[in-house]
């Protein structure tokens, strides 16, 4: 399931529904990963040796974007830094012959043409972080990408589909996995009617942690989104929800009971969750197994250990 962070290739559907910018929301407190996270944010903490957030940076630059907004929290600005290029390392690196190590760390400077930072003075909640980004928008843009970087969805290329779905429908795109009912109790589920297209489907709403019996659907919500810039001025709207934090879902449920147009693209593929520690290991040895430098190693270790 793992993947290499190479971009692989370019697409031009963005740029021709003038879709430029991918926000990543990066301010939480990530109370799951404490104590990592009283001085190093989640967002960096490395699968094998990539952050999870140059993973979705990827994931942006191959669907065609080319700004990343960054929303941090006053003082969390080693996020952003990773995004910078760092000449004196790169020319400590290439005096001592390592040029492959070079290789790697341009690759996050070089994925997008801007990486800009919002600041979210407190965790008031995903969508309150989604709100921050709207100052970094150009007047144009009608709609935008969010990403969440402790969701690895695999393989990478469903925020394409998701571009193409609004091209076609307008309005909101959301993503879904498709969820064995007796697993959808911790998920955000949909509320769906079918369209043409199998794997588009038609947002009638949304119903937090069902347990199967109240489960409207088995399409499960995933950390990408494609939202319509009315979302701004829908999240100004929202009152605080879930966990008293203002939630870009309560936000999207405002905009479908005014009739603004929802669909989700049902991803048939992988995810890991980088959000809480035993997510994180699963996609840590899934993406070690099948590197060609650790790979090997590990397998034969994992088998010794588990048979022991
Ligand atoms: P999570 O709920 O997974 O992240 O939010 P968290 O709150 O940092 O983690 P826990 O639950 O305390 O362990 C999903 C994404 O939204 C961002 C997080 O940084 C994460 O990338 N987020 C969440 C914000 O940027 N601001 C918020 O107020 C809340």
């Amino acid at each position: 399931m793992a993947q290499s962070t190479a971009v692989t290739s370019g697409h031009d559907s963005a740029r021709r529904a003038g879709i430029r910018t991918a926000i990543v929301p990066a301010a939480g407190l990530g109370t799951r990963f404490l104590p990592a996270t009283k001085s190093v944010p989640k967002e960096l903490l490395p699968v094998v040796d990539t952050p999870g957030i140059e993973h979705v940076a990827t994931e942006a630059a191959e669907a065609g974007l080319d700004r990343l907004v960054i929303v941090t929290s006053p003082g969390k600005d080693a996020v952003a830094q990773y995004f910078r290029a760092q000449p004196e390392l790169e020319a400590e690196l290439r005096s001592r012959g390592k040029d492959k190590l070079v290789e790697k760390i341009r690759r996050a400077p070089n994925l997008l043409a801007k990486v800009e930072t919002a600041i979210q003075e407190k965790a008031l909640g995903l969508g309150h972080a989604i709100g921050c980004a709207e100052p970094n928008l150009d007047d144009d843009e009608q709609a935008v990408a969010v990403l969440l970087p402790d969701d690895l969805v695999l393989p990478r290329g469903v925020l394409r589909r998701m571009i193409d779905t609004r091209a076609r429908y307008g309005g909101t795109v959301l993503c879904a996995f498709d969820i064995p009912l007796d697993e959808i109790s911790p998920y955000g589920v949909f509320d769906v009617e079918d369209t043409d297209d199998a794997d588009v489907k038609k947002v009638n709403g949304m119903v937090e942690k069902p347990s199967p019996e109240e489960a409207p659907s088995t399409y499960a919500a995933a950390g990408r989104y494609l939202l319509d810039r009315a979302i701004f001025d829908a999240i100004r709207r929202t009152e605080p929800g879930r966990g008293g934090e203002i939630q870009v879902t309560d936000a999207i449920a405002l905009l479908i009971s005014e009739g603004h147009p929802v669909h989700v693209v049902v991803h048939r593929g992988g995810r890991h969750d980088l959000g809480n520690p035993g997510g994180f290991l699963r996609a840590a040895v899934d993406f070690a197994l099948e590197d060609p430098e650790y790979g090997p190693e590990l397998r034969t270790w994992l088998r010794g250990r588990i048979g022991e």
